[in-house]
């Protein structure tokens, strides 16, 4: 056969060349050596190119919560592309981005009744943000501009993200990042929590530590705090009971905004349509996006209260009241796809599903205590993590190792963050199903001991 030529670089082009795509988040040269390659999906299941079929265990990236190719979602963006494939986001509307708001802000506690579109979890972090300090400036406050992030919380990559986020590897590499942030504490501390089920009894009294940061910085210079209810990314920080109570209480007593970024733990994850509901605790926005169309097609967003978007609707009518959007905000194939999920997750009720099967999913994970190198196990809603102990050369490569041969030899896609494994299965999961995943985790745990 004859390779294609591209005369630029002079290069011969493989035909199935792994090179030119800089893969995210990826060790990228392990990666193009032994490559782990998907073809397909189906429900549970992913499938290689060989025809090998991959137990989901992380629903994509927490995305596929109706789990993988339902016909309904596929059937609506299908037709969707046929009908409209785009309308211009700005000045110009089209009726499904209405009504999915209208659906979403339905979903939401209280009186989040405003949604306002991205395309990803990361622009609806930066884009909450961004509305929060300029909600203080349209109030006469535009004095308070601090963010107050977390330590270990993930926001996304964006500069905001980034800048409130509190991994290392995600900071250390770009410069300043913005300038007034401040970070909680994390809440995780293996002495007191290890293998509690659901929310740690220990840590609710780390949420008096905003009362020491407002002191510092003066609570008229603190525009919001955010925080994931739950904190995913660096290995599954369940809150302690009472911790985001108290996170409210001293956000109002000060006058600060408070922000949970439920680009995880919304639609379901947890057993409710947000985990705002889940912990009786009314935030002044929530960010959303993965499952909001359980994945199919890139969208975000940040539901706000009526208080903040009714303060921005001042002046002419003409004029335009927030000087922020994304070409995609809204996009109809993400609308179409975000219709069709949220029907789907009513009609199969999948949320209460995923509430139902929280304690036979925490008994799983937790049979796996007492396997060799476990050091703790967390299991919430559907969601759960292994922490393992490193090897004496190299922190991660354990996990690492896991993840690969999970997939290689035990037809399982699992994830995982420094020595931690992650599960979170779409929403669809069956009994049978768990006992799968927790069987061939047994095995693997076992096989990198
Ligand atoms: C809590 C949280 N916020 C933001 C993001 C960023 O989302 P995205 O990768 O879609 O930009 C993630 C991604 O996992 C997340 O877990």
């Amino acid at each position: 056969m004859s390779l294609a030529h591209d005369h630029l670089s002079g290069r011969d082009l493989a035909p199935n060349d792994l090179d030119a795509f800089w893969m995210p988040f990826t060790a990228n040269r392990a990666f193009k050596k032994n490559p782990r390659m998907i073809a397909g999906a189906k429900d549970m299941h992913y499938v290689t190119p060989e025809g090998r079929k991959i137990l989901d265990g992380v629903a994509g990236l927490w995305c596929c919560n109706a789990g993988h190719g339902r016909k309904p979602i596929v059937e609506a963006i299908q037709k969707q592309a046929a009908e409209l494939d785009y309308s211009p986001a700005f000045q110009f509307g089209h009726p499904k981005a209405f009504q999915l708001a209208s659906r979403i802000a339905a979903l939401a506690p209280a009186d989040l009744d405003h949604v306002f579109f991205a395309n990803s979890g990361s622009e609806a972090v930066d884009t909450a943000l961004k509305i929060a300090l300029a909600y203080w400036n349209v109030k006469g406050q535009g004095q308070k501009t601090r963010l107050i992030g977390r330590e270990r919380g993930y926001h996304g990559v964006g500069f905001g993200g980034i800048s409130v986020g509190g991994i290392v590897s995600n900071r250390k590499f770009f410069g300043s990042l913005l300038a007034g942030v401040d970070h909680l504490p994390h809440t995780y501390n293996r002495a007191e929590q290890a293998f509690s089920r659901g929310e740690p009894e220990w840590g609710a009294h780390l949420a008096d530590e905003l009362e020491r940061i407002v002191t510092l910085h003066d609570a008229s210079t603190v525009a919001a705090v955010i925080v994931e209810p739950m904190a995913g990314s660096t290995g599954v920080l369940p809150p302690p009971k009472g911790y985001l109570k108290r996170l409210r209480e001293i956000c109002d007593k000060h006058g600060i905004l408070l922000i949970f970024d439920e680009v995880i733990s919304g639609f379901g994850r947890l057993g409710y349509a947000f985990a705002a509901e889940r912990y009786g605790v009314v935030p002044d926005m929530i960010t959303f996006a993965k499952a909001v169309n359980s994945g199919t097609v890139p969208m975000g967003g940040v539901i706000a209260r009526k208080g903040i978007y009714d303060a921005f609707m001042n002046g002419p009518d003409s004029v335009i009241e927030l000087f922020h959007g994304y070409t995609y905000s809204g996009h109809p194939l993400a609308a179409a796809a975000g219709l069709a999920t949220l029907d789907l997750y009513r009609e199969e009720q999948l949320f209460e599903r995923a509430r139902a099967l929280e304690p036979k999913w925490i008994d799983a994970m937790m049979s796996l205590k007492g396997l060799p190198n476990v050091l703790d196990i967390r299991a919430i809603g559907l969601v759960g993590a292994i922490d393992l102990a490193s090897k004496p050369d190299a922190v991660g490569k354990r996990a690492f190792e896991a993840m690969d041969l999970g997939f290689r030899d035990h037809d399982l896609m699992i994830r995982i963050t420094g020595e931690t494994i992650a599960v979170t299965p779409p929403l669809i999961i069956s009994e049978e199903q768990i006992g799968e995943l927790v069987d061939k985790l047994g095995k693997i745990i076992k096989a990198v001991a």
